[in-house]
């Protein structure tokens, strides 16, 4: 059916017809899960020709053609996904989310050490104050682009635990995920020039950056051995492998999704959240969402919801409590 359709493309020198333009809008909804509203129309045709122009097609149906072919091309889709994508980031882009998960990372510690401290008996205070020395939580940077906001949380949290109180340790790993392999080699090599870097706070550029050749910056050892990158596109969660993470952090990513799309991916996310998770969007990027397992948490400029609790999975994990 879709390669019937595909023969009414035409040439790409001529301009794209609105059913013309329909049929790549869904193809791309159905691949990706991305939406390419109507007012982008000239974008998607721009990049569309440079892929025919590049792979020495001549319209827009032979190019079509090739990506529905029946050997599929994966490194093409790859190479028009990562054109269609938008990949700003700057480090430390949202201050104040930031400071939102510092502060409940922070929390989470206390209420361990509070609770190793209520411990009624002698015995279970002494397990408990030696388990104290081993909380860990998983974070998830969606969508994180060249790595930016993956390292700026991966710096916090690394900051965070050298102030920590002696008997209070954070094990954290934070991991990245987006769609677009280029961005992904890109933050892999987790290399800045220094105009990127000016975003991130003096005292972590000096703790956690390596100034390098050309007036580049690398991240540390330190903090990349926090890290990890990963290609998987949100458009086909179930194919994810899964996982639960007690906080995600997803902005500046819903944006190119339709509201039922957009919806059914924070719904998924629920789901790969612990209780008393964090999940932080950027602000104005789901407002109206609701669920029932999530309380919006209390913050003027920040848009964040809580995972509600039975009993918290940080602490379920960390002191093997049912
Ligand atoms: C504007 S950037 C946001 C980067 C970062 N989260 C920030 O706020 O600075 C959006 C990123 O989402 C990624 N993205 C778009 N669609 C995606 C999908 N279906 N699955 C995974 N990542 C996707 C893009 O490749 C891009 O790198």
């Amino acid at each position: 059916m879709v390669m019937a359709l595909a023969s009414r493309f035409s040439d790409s020198q001529t301009p794209m017809s609105e059913a013309d333009f329909i049929l790549w809008q869904r193809l791309i909804e159905e691949k990706t899960g991305l939406w390419i509203p109507a007012h982008r129309k000239s974008f998607l045709l721009t990049q569309i020709s440079s892929r025919v122009r590049a792979k020495g097609l001549d319209s827009y149906r032979s190019y079509y053609e090739r990506l529905l072919g029946y050997m599929m091309d994966r490194a093409e889709w790859a190479t028009l996904i990562d054109l269609l994508t938008v990949h700003e980031t700057r480090f430390f882009r949202d201050n104040n989310a930031m400071d939102l998960v510092g502060e409940f990372t922070k929390k989470h510690i206390e209420q361990l050490c509070s609770r190793a401290n209520d411990a009624r008996s002698e015995v279970t205070r002494d397990i408990l104050s030696k388990r104290r020395s081993s909380c860990v939580m998983q974070y998830w940077s969606v969508g994180c682009a060249t790595g930016e906001e993956v390292y700026s949380l991966a710096m916090l949290l690394e900051d965070l635990t050298e102030n920590l109180d002696k008997n209070e340790t954070l094990y954290f790993g934070v991991r990245g995920t987006d769609i677009s392999f280029p961005s992904l080699t890109d933050a892999r090599e987790g290399k800045y020039s220094a105009s990127k870097v000016r975003h991130i706070p003096d005292s972590l550029k000096n703790k956690y950056l390596i100034s390098s050749e050309n007036d580049n910056f690398q991240i540390s050892d330190r903090i990349k051995e926090r890290v990890c990158f990963v290609q998987e596109n949100l458009g086909e969660m179930d194919t994810i492998p899964f996982q639960t993470f007690d906080v995600i952090y997803c902005q500046n990513v819903l944006i190119y999704f339709k509201p039922e799309r957009k919806k059914l991916i924070l719904d998924q996310l629920v789901d790969r959240l612990n209780r008393d998770g964090l999940l932080v969007l950027a602000p104005g990027e789901a407002t109206n969402w609701q669920h029932a397992e999530m309380s919006r948490y209390p913050h003027s400029q920040c848009l964040a919801f809580i995972k509600n609790s039975g009993q918290s999975d940080i602490l379920r994990r960390n002191y093997g409590q049912k």
